[in-house]
């Protein structure tokens, strides 16, 4: 009696084991899939949206200040009401627009558009201009975790999230082929903390690099409405928003400081962090 227990015991785990598998296989061709189709999709919706010679694209890593420069740029290329709803209706994010199944806005020139695509997903003929903006990476791990736990994950540990961020190498990279740029785009590079410790001299640089016709008006708006205490004030012009339901708390707009992340990572963690911080950057020049 005792044997056959067993023996069922056996056969159970053995069983089950292989359904996991099944199901761990038949969720990565439904993965495989689904990412094919947003890639048409996406796709099909640059056809439509088109490539313009003076596209303004912003390109960041999530969570290293882009929504602040593009409030910057709204401000510089247009009239800077700052009446819309969305940042995303004046400044769009197509990757996710398209995403989502939404059109693609029609927008005056030059057109300010987000984007978090690696290097290699921009076409090497691409002939826009290109602001690069980055920051201090054990502040963006700090700020993605806090992101991820307060829309998505309130149990969300602070050291199980730094261990997948660490092991995919995902910001390492990013910021590695950016500032390599092999295809000569015309790219501005733009720290995150140079923006918080003198905003006016980075948008000055912006408005050489990008050469916009602007008024002194328009950069004092620019100043002012980039400003964390308006942005955090008027956050829901700018953070997803996922519907009420689904919002654990919402705090797009978080604390804009430099420096977390070194009081947040162990002596261990930031070895790790800086082991592959020389690893993948070694013969790269941060610009
Ligand atoms: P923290 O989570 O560290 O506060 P992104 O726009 O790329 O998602 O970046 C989000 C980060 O930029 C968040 O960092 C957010 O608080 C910060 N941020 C947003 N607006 C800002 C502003 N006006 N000034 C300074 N930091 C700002």
């Amino acid at each position: 009696m005792k044997v056959e227990t067993k023996y069922e015991e056996i056969g159970y785990d053995f069983l089950l084991k292989i359904l996991k598998s099944i199901i761990k296989f038949l969720s990565k061709i439904v993965g495989f899939f689904k990412k094919f189709e947003h890639k048409i999709r996406f796709q099909k919706f640059k056809l439509i949206f088109g490539d313009r010679d003076d596209d303004i694209y912003i390109s960041t890593y999530p969570k290293s200040g882009t929504t602040l420069t593009q409030v910057i740029l709204y401000c510089l290329t247009t009239d800077g009401k700052m009446d819309f709803n969305h940042i995303y209706d004046v400044s769009p994010w197509i990757r996710n627009a398209s995403f989502l199944r939404e059109k693609p806005v029609d927008i005056p020139s030059p057109r300010i558009i987000k984007t978090h695509d690696e290097y290699k997903d921009f076409s090497k003929d691409f002939k826009g201009k290109i602001i690069y903006v980055y920051r201090e990476g054990m502040d963006v791990a700090v700020s993605q975790y806090n992101q991820q736990k307060n829309y998505n994950n309130p149990d969300l540990e602070f050291d199980s999230f730094l261990k997948v961020f660490l092991k995919s190498k995902k910001w390492f990279n990013h910021l590695k082929l950016w500032m390599e740029n092999k295809n000569q785009f015309s790219i501005l590079y733009v720290k995150y903390e140079d923006l918080l410790n003198d905003k006016k001299k980075e948008i000055d640089r912006i408005i050489k690099f990008c050469g916009i016709k602007c008024s002194e008006m328009a950069i004092k708006r620019a100043l002012k409405y980039s400003s964390f205490e308006y942005m955090k004030k008027h956050e829901n012009k700018f953070g997803d928003q996922p519907p009420e339901s689904k919002r654990v708390f919402n705090e797009f707009i978080r604390k804009g400081k430099s420096g977390e992340g070194k009081h947040k990572f162990s002596d261990a963690q930031k070895k790790e962090f800086d082991g592959i911080f020389k690893k993948t950057l070694k013969n790269v020049q941060i610009k």
